[in-house]
């Protein structure tokens, strides 16, 4: 994988947009699969798990084409394939969603279990709950989901986990939508990424009731028709810039955000200092001094996402005072506080908890990221560092953020990627 390096202490300044959401697009892409015809989605965002899922259409048979950019038309009329191919499925998670979409529309899928960044247990055994409830046969055939089904009935589904999952409310309303009979799913993800899929099924004539509430009531229709579907903007690229501009002390302006889905983080970052004046659409950030010490706790939405967590981590590490995390989502979540901790942060884990004591100055460091949030943490704690840091692993970076090295320079960073295209060809 590539490597990172940037100069820190540099205020970030200027004005960027914000792109579509990456866990905004991949279900989206997964529905267009549930239409016999074409769709059209927008604003999608030019990353590495997108194209992942668009190779994964295309290994069905999907004609997937750009007709502008960020806007491609999908046409699933002639899908040849139930089955997807284990090395598109195992590099994310999202890939996962092709079932629910298969078994709704093709009473059949045969689909590998997923991968995805490594934060701790990730099962799929709601999933599997959801599409058994709705009449589906499932085998675990070594590390493979075959599943088969004549049409698939409605079914009230309990997702009573310790959490809501996200995965499985795509998942399952993907499989209920062409379902015969009605489905409830109670405790469902409230996620604007859940809402976004949703609107996109419901233009395509899906009968779902409750959109952005955990319980979903969804009357199975014969068909979908065509229809369009648009991204939302991505949460997570939002938070992290907002951060950038915290952590550097700088102005930055964000447009094309959602502002009102970043409510609970414009909260904490309000709280940890930042100057913020904000429309519907834009988000301006100041800052000139250290932050203040933060207290989170990450939840479900409306709750702090668990994607922004690392990037919290960084203000913390800086912070005047001791700061608390509380993960509460994902038990391996705080693996990327070692490299931090290689660049002077003061960090002891506690069980669910990240205690943390601020210093006055991070110190450019050679680290590595592990992931891709643990990833965008490194960045920004470059970013303020005293000094050069050097992240290698930034491929992961390349999974969820377009262009992030263009916007990074577009601010007034100093940051320059080594390739090692050579390396990997040779592997
Ligand atoms: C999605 C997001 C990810 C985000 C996460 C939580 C996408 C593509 N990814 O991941 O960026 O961090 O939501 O907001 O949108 N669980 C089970 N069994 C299951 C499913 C989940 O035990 O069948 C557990 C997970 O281990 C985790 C929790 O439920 O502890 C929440 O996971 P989930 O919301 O499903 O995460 P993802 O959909 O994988």
């Amino acid at each position: 994988m590539d490597t990172l390096h940037i100069t820190g202490g540099q205020p970030l300044e200027g004005e960027i947009r914000i792109s579509g959401s990456k866990n905004g697009t991949l279900p989206l892409l997964a529905a267009s699969l549930l239409v016999e015809g074409e769709t059209v989605i927008s604003n999608i965002p030019d990353i590495q798990d997108v194209g992942t899922m668009i190779q994964m259409l295309r290994a069905l048979g999907a004609r997937c084409t750009f007709i502008a950019p960020g806007e491609l038309r999908v046409d699933a009329s002639n899908i040849t394939s139930v089955a997807p191919p284990y090395d598109l499925v195992r590099a994310m998670r999202a890939s996962f969603y092709v079932a629910g979409s298969l078994i709704s529309r093709f009473g059949e899928a045969e689909v590998p279990l997923p991968g995805g960044c490594v934060i701790g247990a990730r099962p799929v055994d709601y999933h599997i709950m959801g599409f058994k409830a709705l009449g589906a046969e499932v085998q675990d055939r070594h590390g493979v989901m075959y599943a088969r089904a004549g049409r698939l009935r409605g079914a009230d589904i309990l997702l009573d986990g310790q959490t809501r999952s996200v995965g499985a409310t795509v998942n399952i309303m993907l499989a209920a939508v062409l379902a015969e009979g009605t489905t409830v799913i109670e405790n469902a993800s409230r996620e604007p990424e859940v809402v976004c899929c949703e609107s996109f099924l419901r233009a395509c004539g899906a009968d779902i009731q409750g959109m952005g509430s955990s319980r979903l009531v969804i009357k199975g229709v014969d068909k979908l028709h065509p229809g369009q579907g648009r991204a939302i903007p991505d949460r997570m690229e939002t938070g992290t810039f907002l951060v950038a501009g915290l952590v550097t002390r700088g102005d930055v302006t964000l447009t094309g955000v959602h502002t009102e889905q970043m409510a609970v983080v414009i909260r904490e970052l309000l709280k940890a200092g930042a100057q913020i004046d904000r429309t519907p659409e834009t988000i301006r950030l100041r800052n000139r001094v250290r932050p203040n010490a933060i207290e989170i706790s990450t939840g479900p939405f409306p709750g702090f996402p668990t994607d922004l967590q690392p990037n919290m981590a960084v203000v913390g590490a800086i912070g005047v005072g001791t700061s608390v995390i509380e993960e509460t989502i994902f038990d391996m979540r705080f693996s990327y506080t070692d490299e931090l901790v290689r660049m002077g942060a003061e960090i002891q884990l506690k069980d669910r908890l990240a205690i943390i004591k601020g210093v006055e100055k991070l110190y450019g460091a050679p680290v590595v990221a592990t992931d891709l949030r643990a990833g965008s943490a490194l960045v920004l704690a470059a970013l303020c560092a005293e000094g050069q840091t050097e992240i290698s692993g930034a491929g992961h970076l390349d999974r969820g953020y377009e262009n992030l090295e263009g916007k990074l320079t577009a601010l007034g960073a100093k940051v320059h990627r080594e390739r090692h295209a050579i390396e990997e060809a040779l592997c």
